[in-house]
């Protein structure tokens, strides 16, 4: 079997590549793990920024985004009871959109379909092979058979646990990590969002977030521990606590219900340089991971996306290869400044089990400044909704 891009995983990040790349002519095989309704099923990121949108457009898969998903023009922020809002398009002209990476992948899967590209589920034992060499390939057991896919480039778009990065020589590869001492308890209900856009909120019983799908799909976070499971949370305990850490009269409007998913995902900022290893890139989760409390992670697999699809096509259709050569020091750049935004929202809205009397007191001025001041309103509001490519 041979393509041009294998792209291992068949999430946000691969298919996103794969149909840009389609668009210009450029065959793709993804190649993925689990079944498709396993990758629908899962319940992840909801805000996406103009940028990604941008991309969703251009790879012709916009269309069901724009009619159903929701323009986001601020966000608010809660603590000590009160609440302020940053409003996004009078700081930097720009928003963001409420639409789910599950809607996002299922776009993408049709779309994909549609073209006739091909996708093979259930991949197990996939493994990238001869990548310094300009003959790469991978092997991977599908429907009981060995298989050879030889290709030009891989895309490693594999997910944190995938096998991509490990395919990097370890004398090669420098990984940055940072753990917190606490995760989120996420729930979906189908009841109506408590306000029209999100809320982050800080309070003194630990961080929440009120966010949405739809008029009647609602997603709530908040923090937990890291030692607790879904199956510990009862629904009324979930949203009793839920309600502690909102500002009364927001607790109060809230429509609570059943859960239709209950998860907890703990909290990692994690990045793998170099993001290219011969003629194989990683791409999304598969290099980089953050904290979710400011809505990057599936924003920043696809900046990674943007450049080495622009490498890619600028390969094929003009015998360029500064954008592939450059794509890791390029993508990497924007990358940390997307780390260090969603670690200090992550040090700005939680509470830290170690935290002093003293860092109490700068968080709470922190957020006091930030509610009175306009410069810092701007900073938060161009990193959240998105910095330029
Ligand atoms: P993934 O979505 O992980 O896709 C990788 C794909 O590769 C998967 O389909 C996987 O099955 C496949 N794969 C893995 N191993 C193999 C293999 N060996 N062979 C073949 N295929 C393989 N971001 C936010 O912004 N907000 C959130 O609220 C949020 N919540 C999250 C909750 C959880 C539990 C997780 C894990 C992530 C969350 N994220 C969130 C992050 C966001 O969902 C990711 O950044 C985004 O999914 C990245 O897309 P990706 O395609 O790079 O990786
Ligand atoms: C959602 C998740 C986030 O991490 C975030 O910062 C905002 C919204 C969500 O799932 O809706």
């Amino acid at each position: 079997m041979r393509t041009q891009v294998a792209i291992i995983g068949g999430g946000p990040s691969g298919l996103l590549l794969g149909q840009l790349l389609l668009k210009h002519g450029i065959d793709t095989v993804v190649l993925e793990r689990r079944t498709k309704q396993h990758v629908l099923g899962r319940i992840r990121a909801g805000v996406l920024e103009t940028g990604f949108a941008g991309l969703m457009r251009e790879a012709g898969v916009g269309a069901r985004m724009d009619k159903e998903g929701i323009i986001h023009e601020g966000t608010g922020i809660a603590h000590e009871g009160g609440l302020f809002r940053i409003d996004f398009e009078k700081l930097t002209g720009n928003h963001v959109i409420v639409y789910g990476q599950t809607e996002v992948t299922r776009d993408l899967y049709d779309a994909r379909e549609a073209a006739g590209g091909t996708t093979l589920f259930e991949c197990s034992g996939v493994r990238p092979q001869d990548l310094d060499t300009d003959a790469p390939f991978v092997t991977f057991l599908h429907e009981g058979k060995v298989v050879r896919l030889d290709c030009d480039f891989i895309a490693g778009c594999d997910g944190f646990h995938g096998p991509s990065r490990q395919a990097i020589p370890e004398e090669v590869r420098t990984e940055y990590e940072k753990t917190y001492p606490f995760g989120w308890l996420g729930i979906l209900s189908e009841t109506p969002p408590v306000e029209d856009e999100l809320i982050y909120a800080n309070s003194d019983r630990g961080f929440a977030l009120c966010s949405m799908r739809n008029a009647n799909l609602s997603r709530y976070y908040i923090q937990c521990a890291l030692s607790d499971r879904p199956e510990d949370w009862e629904d009324e305990a979930f949203w009793t606590e839920l309600k502690r850490r909102l500002p009364e009269d927001t607790a109060e409007k809230l429509v609570t219900g059943p859960s239709i998913e209950k998860s907890i995902a703990p909290l990692l900022s994690f990045v793998c340089e170099p993001m290219r290893w011969g003629r194989m890139f990683l791409c999304g989760d598969a290099a980089h991971i953050v904290p979710p409390t400011g809505a990057k992670g599936l924003n920043t697999a696809a900046s990674d996306v943007h450049y080495l699809y622009h490498g890619m096509v600028a390969h094929y259709q003009d015998g360029e290869s500064e954008g592939l050569d450059r794509y890791s020091e390029t993508a990497l750049e924007r990358i940390w400044k997307t780390q260090r935004f969603s670690w200090s929202m992550t040090n700005l809205l939680h509470r830290f089990p170690e935290q002093s009397e003293f860092d109490l007191h700068v968080q709470a001025a922190e957020l006091a400044f930030l509610s009175e001041n306009e410069a810092a309103q701007r900073a938060l509001a161009e990193n959240y909704v998105g910095l330029p490519y």
